[in-house]
């Protein structure tokens, strides 16, 4: 069986630059703050009228398929990570395919829902597609618009100041060269904090998960109404529930455990150590997040990229478009050892080791 690789890979970010000074002119905030807390000077924003999750997608794709050096009409399946699509449904997916003119061939093309983690569960199944021989040219792309669907009121501030809009995208192909592409993929998840992280309305359940399991949080949930009309109604959009909430302290506890839980996972399932790590590319969720997890593997300066100060949080998209900016910067060369990882809501979370 062969391994899979990454052929082609791309990135696009959108021009508009959305500093914490233009933050703070909308809620009570600082540049001190988010910084100090997050790392993050700035981050960009789509314009609206112009771009989407499902457009900024296929710029990315444009380049990776171009790297690639296939046409698009040979791009043989789509994979579309997000966790703020266009359209409550169809997904991205089919969006990104039209929106690419892929359409001689009629390809299959699937969402993934994994949030952080979108990009390593889509890897990993784009990874088995290509291993097991019925896919050769897979498109997985990772993209974000949150800047339609964030609380600019001080209310919101806590989510709001982490997260920026972004697209990344890679072509996988099998390859032939023996120890090389993606080696192994460990993926987790534990439903127990699905609400800690969480965009609830409109979702039509409105929390019912979490009221069956005794959280008295007030996400809008009204058990007198029978049917229809759950989506949205006066009380949500009155008390703040149709926006993401986060309990940034207990995802971020989550996280620096998860981390290099999983990192380890993968580097003993493959004999290697940390030393061994040329790059280390985490999720930007947080830049102090970044910096505990690089502690405790103890891994030197020149082992990590971090780009959270610049983008934000993109999500789906933070490990392409990091993946992406260090290749560029030649910090991603033939032979190193690549590892990814990422955790968020869900709880979800993942590691995977390239051999580039
Ligand atoms: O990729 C998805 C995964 N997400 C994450 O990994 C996020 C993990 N969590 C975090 O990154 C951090 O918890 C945050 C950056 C979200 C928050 O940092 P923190 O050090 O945990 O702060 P906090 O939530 O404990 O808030 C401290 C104070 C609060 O005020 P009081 O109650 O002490 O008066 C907040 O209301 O800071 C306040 N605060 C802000 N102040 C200014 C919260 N957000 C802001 C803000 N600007 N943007």
């Amino acid at each position: 069986m062969p391994n899979s690789k990454i052929a082609g890979i791309g990135f696009y970010v959108p021009e508009k630059v959305v500093t914490n000074h233009d933050l703070a002119r909308h809620m009570d905030t600082s540049d001190e703050w988010i910084q100090e807390r997050s790392g993050i000077v700035e981050r960009r924003y789509v314009n609206r009228h112009e771009d989407t999750t499902a457009t900024i997608g296929a710029k990315a794709a444009r380049i990776a398929i171009e790297r690639a050096g296939i046409d698009k009409e040979e791009v043989d399946f789509i994979i579309f990570a997000t966790l703020s699509p266009d359209y409550y449904f169809p997904g991205c997916g089919v969006l990104a395919q039209r929106e690419l003119g892929i359409s001689k061939t009629e390809i299959g093309a699937l969402d993934i829902r994994n949030q952080c983690s979108g990009f390593v569960y889509g890897l990993t199944v784009a990874d088995q597609f290509v291993r097991s021989g019925m896919y050769k040219n897979v498109l997985l792309i990772g993209a974000e618009v949150h800047s339609i669907g964030l609380d600019f009121t001080t209310r919101g501030r806590n989510v709001t100041a982490l997260f920026g809009d972004g697209a990344g995208a890679v072509v996988i192909q099998p390859t032939e060269e023996k120890g090389k592409g993606i080696l192994t993929s460990k993926l987790h998840s534990d439903g127990t904090y699905a609400e800690k992280l969480a965009y609830i309305n409109p979702g039509g359940h409105s929390g019912y998960h979490a009221k069956k399991m005794g959280d008295d949080t007030d996400f809008g949930y009204d058990p007198d109404q029978e049917f229809g009309g759950l989506f949205l109604t006066q009380h949500m959009m009155d008390n703040a529930m149709t926006f993401p909430n986060m309990d940034g302290k207990l995802v971020f506890k989550a996280a620096v455990t998860k981390f290099p839980e999983v990192i380890m996972e993968a580097l003993n399932d493959q004999g290697y150590t940390t030393e061994d790590i040329d790059l280390f590319i985490p999720h930007q969720a947080n830049l102090r997040i970044s910096q505990l997890v690089q502690r405790r593997l103890k891994l030197r300066d020149d082992q990590v990229w971090n780009n959270i100060q610049r983008y934000g949080n993109t999500t789906a998209a933070t490990i392409p478009i990091a993946l992406c900016e260090a290749w560029e910067a030649g910090k991603v060369k033939e032979g190193d050892l690549i590892c990814i990882a990422a955790f968020g809501s869900g709880f979800t979370w993942g590691a995977t080791l390239i051999r580039w």
